[in-house]
């Protein structure tokens, strides 16, 4: 018999090699949660393609149309609740939630990000890790909290940086850790293994 599977939503803003790597995922009939809703913010986002492919219900809300933030936040927000959803994961989503939705959905809203935060917070994360000199990078799966690139960290995962790198390389290098971090967080999360207290957050991976 059919475990029950967590009801996920994913918030995309482009082309969605997260989002894929979420579908590859929960493509196993293991695993514990299921994409039943794919949000973007653009109608051209390439990772909407990707959705569809698989079968999954797509929704356009475009910014633009939207005269203030906390609307769109609302369009979202009913959007998710009208799909049947439990939990939500950022997947490349480029728009500032505001603190309303955040706490709405108050461990219940994952992100992932290029870096290794606290470092390189912001939308040039890769830029900044290039810039600063260091010699490592890497992802960042956290809860989301009001502000941002804040909240409690779920998985890390380090990136070198080699001698000459782009940014776009360097993405790349990057990306490919976020595609085994984010399904793996979500796996932790979906099988009841993770507990925030305090901030902080607890793994129970037995
Ligand atoms: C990912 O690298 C993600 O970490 C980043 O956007 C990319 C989306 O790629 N997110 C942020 O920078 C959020 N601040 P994708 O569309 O191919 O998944």
């Amino acid at each position: 018999m059919q475990r029950r599977r967590l009801k996920t939503g994913v918030l995309i803003s482009g082309s969605g090699t997260n989002l894929q790597a979420l579908i590859d995922a929960c493509a196993s009939s293991d695993f514990p949660a299921e994409i039943v809703l794919v949000i973007s913010n653009r109608a051209d986002a390439g990772g909407l393609a990707r959705a569809k492919r698989a079968g999954i219900p797509t929704k356009v809300i475009p910014h633009k149309e939207y005269p203030s933030r906390e609307a769109f936040d609302t369009a979202v927000d009913t959007a998710l609740r009208g799909g049947g959803v439990e939990f939500v994961c950022l997947a490349g989503f480029m728009r500032l939630l505001t603190p309303g939705f955040v706490n709405q959905w108050h461990d219940q809203l994952v992100n992932v990000h290029p870096s290794l935060l606290p470092a390189f917070k912001g939308i040039d994360a890769v830029e900044q890790a290039l810039a600063a000199g260091v010699s490592r990078t890497g992802c960042t799966v956290h809860f989301v909290r009001p502000e941002m690139d804040t909240g409690p960290i779920l998985l890390q995962m380090e990136v070198p940086i080699e001698a000459g790198d782009s940014s776009e390389v360097l993405h790349d290098r990057i990306r490919q850790a976020e595609h085994r971090a984010y399904p793996q967080a979500l796996r932790l999360i979906a099988a009841g293994k993770v507990t925030v207290s305090g901030e902080t957050v607890t793994i129970t991976d037995n």
